[in-house]
């Protein structure tokens, strides 16, 4: 059990990789607080957990809502007496919006639910983390995070500012026992798409052509659950601070 009795929150946790990081944790002894926007998914996963024997909990909270994210961290205080682990998973897609393209309206929603929805967790988290003496944070970023035409331009920037976060993050906090660290997926089967009904064609054809060019496996949500769990427990007590990517290889060529 390498997460027996940690207080867990994931975001996102309703679906993809949030879901089988949920399921896979709870499995290794951590109570998960399972957050989402999507209440019926929620409760699907919760009582998964529950017939698997498992503890947890569900919030409905939207990460791009300051009293949701309080809510949410709050609740695991308060059901499960602390809080060891925040993973910053939940986030959208762009349409592939080129930066030619890209609306007002997109900019700011992917900003708000990708980058500052984890800021605001952080910040609600940290102080609990200082008065316990550590704990850990992971961040879901994405190859997006660490090249420029894995999506459209918002999310790239999204994406490459979450790693940012996590590094000053990981540096500044390191010394009290709290490591920041982030996984960087390649492509995963989810629900996740492209993040709207009519991708942008310049955008899509731009950022297929890298994806064409380089050999691109697709995962499975359980593979990047694995590495959340090594970033989670103590398997990674000197990883901080870093991106662990994992994409089958794709950005290796
Ligand atoms: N699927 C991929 O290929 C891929 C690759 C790299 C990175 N990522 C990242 O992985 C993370 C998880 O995505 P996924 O692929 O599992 O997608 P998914 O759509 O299957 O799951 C995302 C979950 O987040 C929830 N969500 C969306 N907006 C929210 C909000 N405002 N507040 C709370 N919850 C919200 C959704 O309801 C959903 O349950 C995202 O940050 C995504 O950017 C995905």
């Amino acid at each position: 059990m390498k997460l027996q009795d940690k207080s867990v929150v994931i975001t996102g946790a309703a679906s993809g990789m949030g879901k089988a990081m949920a399921l896979l944790f709870a499995e290794e002894g951590a109570k998960v607080v399972v957050a989402d926007i999507n209440e019926a998914a929620i409760q699907a996963v919760v009582e998964e957990i529950a017939t698997a024997g498992g503890t947890a909990v569900g919030a409905v909270a939207n990460v791009a809502k300051e009293e949701d994210v309080a809510r949410m961290i709050d609740t695991a205080v308060q059901r499960f007496g602390k809080l060891d682990v925040l993973v910053n998973n939940a986030g959208i897609m762009d349409a592939m919006m080129t930066a030619e393209s890209v609306t007002d309206d997109m900019w700011n929603k992917v900003m708000e639910i990708n980058v500052t929805g984890p800021m605001r967790a952080i910040r609600k988290a940290l102080p609990i983390m200082k008065a316990q003496g550590g704990g850990v944070i992971v961040n879901t970023a994405s190859v997006g995070g660490l090249f420029g035409s894995r999506a459209g331009a918002a999310y790239t920037a999204s994406k490459h500012a979450v790693i940012g976060l996590t590094k000053n993050v990981g540096f500044q906090y390191g010394k009290l026992g709290i490591r920041c660290n982030a996984i960087a997926p390649g492509a995963v089967a989810t629900n996740i798409g492209v993040g709207g009904s009519q991708p942008d064609e310049y955008g899509i054809q731009q950022a297929m052509t890298g994806m064409a060019l380089q050999r691109m496996d697709v995962g499975d949500p359980k593979y990047i659950a694995s590495v959340a769990l090594f970033l989670a427990s103590d398997d990674s007590a000197f990883v901080n601070g870093t991106v662990v990517t994992a994409d089958g290889g794709w950005t290796a060529y």
